[in-house]
């Protein structure tokens, strides 16, 4: 804090700024800003207000002025949601008539809250629109049936099969999200196993016949020395397997994917998944991580995935103290490198 309040009144409101959370700007009856606590120098930046100038002749955003203005005339508590530089503010002015203040500005930086709240609402409108399309198609479908469809057989064998495939896809949406939600909640805390290599690429294995189907090579490549993780050996198997089978639902037919394991640097496991598929454009690669983003490519072809599973990896891999990057090329590929802590060394 810094000003010309007298020591014990500067204290006072310290303490109060402090507890509150809040930055504060004290001002006297000439208009002297008389103290300027650190968090509100930070967020109006230190060069907006100076300590003894003149409150009106600052650099501070015009509107905070109006606000106080509007304090001094009203002799009531004065608020408004003020957005400067992208972050989202909350300021009071209060007229407080003491001897040594006579306004006192108040201001809590929400663009946490803020940004929280729009992630809240993504995720419900996303969430939303995953579902409309396999509800409405099971509608649809269900209807048909009832209005004399059950009366023509094959059709309706092929209406109960896409009924079941819509449900299936909805299942496998709202177990991800299920996943995706014990792990940030920490309800069900990741297992502490010895995860052998081997075992970990095994569960890569259960993917091997949709490759086959599509006349992909699936080649698993383990480089001597890889060292056992410490970890959730369901959950890693899930994160690779989520990479793997974006691999194969990525690459044309007559491609190739490629698993290696290696070791890293000093007590880290490198985990690699290769495909020679479609690729991904520069300007998604930021974004894929993100929960429920498909690129527009992908985004046509209905009611396969709904872009939680890269979601999902960064979650479990993270949970494990590593990382998870990808390097990617249009229409040449795709590399996707986990890194991992790997398990103490049984001689450690
Ligand atoms: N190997 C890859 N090659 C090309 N694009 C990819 C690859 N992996 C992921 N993508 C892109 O990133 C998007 C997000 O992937 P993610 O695995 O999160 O979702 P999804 O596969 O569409 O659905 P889900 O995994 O939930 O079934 C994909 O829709 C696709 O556009
Ligand atoms: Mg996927």
């Amino acid at each position: 804090m810094q000003g010309a309040v007298s020591g014990a009144v500067a204290g006072l409101l310290h303490q109060v700024a402090r507890v509150s959370g809040e930055g504060l700007i004290a001002i006297d009856g000439e208009d002297r800003v008389v103290l300027i606590s650190p968090p509100a120098a930070r967020l109006f930046g230190a060069a907006a207000l100076e300590a003894g100038g003149r409150f009106h002749s600052s650099h501070l955003d015009f509107r905070i002025q109006r606000l106080v203005d509007a304090a001094l005339e009203s002799g009531r508590i004065e608020e408004r949601d003020i957005s400067v530089d992208d972050r989202n503010l909350v300021v009071r002015a209060l007229k407080v008539d003491e001897p040594e203040v006579t306004v006192l500005v108040m201001v809590r930086d929400e663009t946490r809250l803020h940004r929280l709240e729009r992630v809240r609402r993504d995720f419900v409108s996303n969430v939303s629109h995953e579902l409309r399309t396999p509800v409405t198609a099971v509608r649809i479908m269900a209807e048909t049936l009832e209005n004399g469809g059950l009366d023509d057989a094959s059709a309706a064998a092929d209406f109960v099969h896409r009924i079941g495939l819509e449900a299936t896809h909805m299942a496998q949406m709202v177990e991800e999200l299920l996943e995706l939600s014990t792990i940030e909640s920490g309800l069900r805390p990741l297992a502490h196993e010895r995860v052998s290599i081997e075992s970990l690429l095994a569960a890569v294995d259960r993917l091997r016949p949709l490759a086959s189907d599509k006349g992909i090579a699936l080649v698993v490549t383990i480089a001597d020395g890889s060292p056992e993780i410490a970890g959730d050996a369901g959950r890693l198997g899930q994160a690779m397997r989520n990479l793997v089978h974006n691999a194969i639902k990525f690459t044309p037919t007559g491609g190739r994917i490629d698993v290696l394991a290696a070791p890293g640097d000093p007590g880290r496991v490198v985990l690699q998944c290769r495909d020679t598929g479609v690729g991904i454009a520069p300007d998604d690669l930021p974004r894929i991580f993100e929960r429920f983003w498909k690129a527009d490519s992908s985004r046509q072809r209905d009611g396969e995935g709904s872009g939680l599973g890269l979601a999902i990896v960064r979650h479990v891999v993270e949970a494990h103290g590593g990382s998870v990057s990808v390097v990617s090329e249009p229409k040449r590929g795709s590399t996707f490198t986990v890194e991992l802590p790997a398990a103490p060394s049984h001689a450690a």
